[in-house]
């Protein structure tokens, strides 16, 4: 099948799955424990209807978005994901440049296998850092100083990652972090011999197994390599204190991705943050997260009218984007789907991923009756008001929320 062919973004998930060996597509496609979060985000986009709007002329719909002063070509953006180097060779340059073609901001995870300068100097386009903090902070201050250097203008701080999520599927299949060879993943490699040959092989072909380019230079070494202690990217003392010294080292955008409370995205602001990013991680950390989605309206009330809003987890349809706009995020990160394009065919597959949103997106606009990004409003779904109402019911007490009710 040729991505042309893909007609949804479920279709290049299939096509991903077969390239892919068992353990890295389950590290991308997976939840964590039960999947009860990764279900629920899904879910919770399909108890969400629109309300459909009927003869107005939308035959001039545009999909332009403006996000911190500057304009893309679609309310969206790419997540930052640690794997798409994985997916396919160098595969951060073909996720960027899709994205850069398409005309929307592309994050780069620290744990990336491309380096920030090669993405920044061939392929450019709107680039944002995504940032986890090491126990040394020293070590992720050097991180944002490089970012800051090669011209990023965004950092996306993570904080719903102190500690990493239960994946039990991953240890089951041999796959763990650091990469460690066992004969279950080693058979599985074989068995998927265009991955091996086409992703792993031009690695090992040109320099040895990947490395993750974006860490310290003390940390240079390739992913089967052990860190621990203070080395270790995850941190469970982050704390506020942290967001306000890197306010004080980082002089463009700061958001804060991960955020599920309004009232952290209340503190977000007292900090110093531009922005938030709405996301449970795409259910990949905390089990029992609510979906964004559910929550979205709770922290739009609180902070929507002084902050940029971004949101991420459970999105597969360019409806759902319509329908996180509508319950008032700004744009959208998109993480899978475009995993699942680079994986099924590098740049082609990841801007196949894009052309199926801008086209599903402005689909979605028609039936709504708007003819810009910026009609979208709470006015276009049903159900919203029931959302709010049960948050903030369970705020304010310790009432079980029904959202199914
Ligand atoms: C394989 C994979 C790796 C990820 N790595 C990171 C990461 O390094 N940093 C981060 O902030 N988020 C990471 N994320 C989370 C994404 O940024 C985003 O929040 C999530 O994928 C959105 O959900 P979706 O995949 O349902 O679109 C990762 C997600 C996936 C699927």
């Amino acid at each position: 099948m040729r991505v042309e062919d893909a007609h949804n973004i479920f279709d290049l998930r299939e096509m991903a799955k077969r390239r892919l060996p068992k353990w890295l597509f389950e590290f991308v496609d997976r939840g964590t424990e039960e999947e009860v979060a990764l279900h629920n985000n899904r879910e919770a986009f399909e108890r969400i209807k629109f309300l459909p709007r009927m003869l107005e002329d939308v035959s001039s719909r545009k999909l332009d978005t403006t996000i911190f002063g500057k304009e893309h070509k679609m309310p969206i953006g790419i997540a930052p994901t640690g794997a798409a180097g994985m997916m396919w060779y160098r595969g951060e340059l073909e996720l960027a440049r899709a994205a850069k073609a398409a005309g929307v901001p592309f994050s780069l995870a620290t744990g990336s296998i491309t380096s920030m300068e090669e993405v920044a100097g061939e392929v450019g386009g709107t680039l944002w850092m995504q940032l986890y903090m090491w126990a040394d902070r020293k070590l992720s201050h050097q991180v944002v100083r490089r970012a800051q250097a090669a011209g990023f203008e965004a950092l996306l701080v993570t904080v719903d990652g102190v500690v990493a999520g239960n994946r039990e599927y991953n240890k089951r299949n041999g796959f763990s972090v650091p990469f460690k060879y066992n004969s279950r993943n080693t058979t599985d490699v074989v068995m998927h011999p265009r991955w091996m040959l086409g992703t792993l092989g031009r690695y090992i072909a040109n320099g040895g197994m990947p490395k993750r380019a974006n860490f310290p230079d003390e940390l240079q070494q390739n992913i089967t390599t052990a860190y621990g202690g203070s080395k270790e990217t995850r941190s469970d003392s982050l704390c506020w204190d942290d967001l306000k010294a890197l306010r004080d080292i980082w002089p463009h955008k700061l958001l804060v991705k991960g955020l599920l409370h309004p009232d952290d995205a209340e503190k977000s602001l007292e900090y110093g943050a531009d922005g938030i990013v709405v996301s449970n991680h795409g259910g990949r950390n905390c089990d029992s997260a609510p979906s964004p989605i559910e929550v979205l309206p709770s922290i739009v009330k609180a902070v929507g009218d002084r902050t940029t809003i971004l949101f991420d987890s459970g999105v597969r349809r360019g409806s759902d984007v319509v329908k996180a706009l509508a319950l008032g995020a700004q744009m959208v990160l998109i993480g899978r789907s475009t995993l699942y394009g680079t994986a099924a065919a590098g740049e082609a597959g990841a801007a196949r991923a894009l052309e199926i949103y801008r086209g599903e997106i402005s689909r979605s606009m028609a039936q709504i009756c708007c003819n810009k990004v910026s009609d979208i409003g709470p006015q276009h779904v049903a159900y919203q008001e029931s959302l709010t109402r049960e948050w903030h019911k369970a705020a304010a007490g310790p009432e079980v929320v029904r959202l199914r009710a």
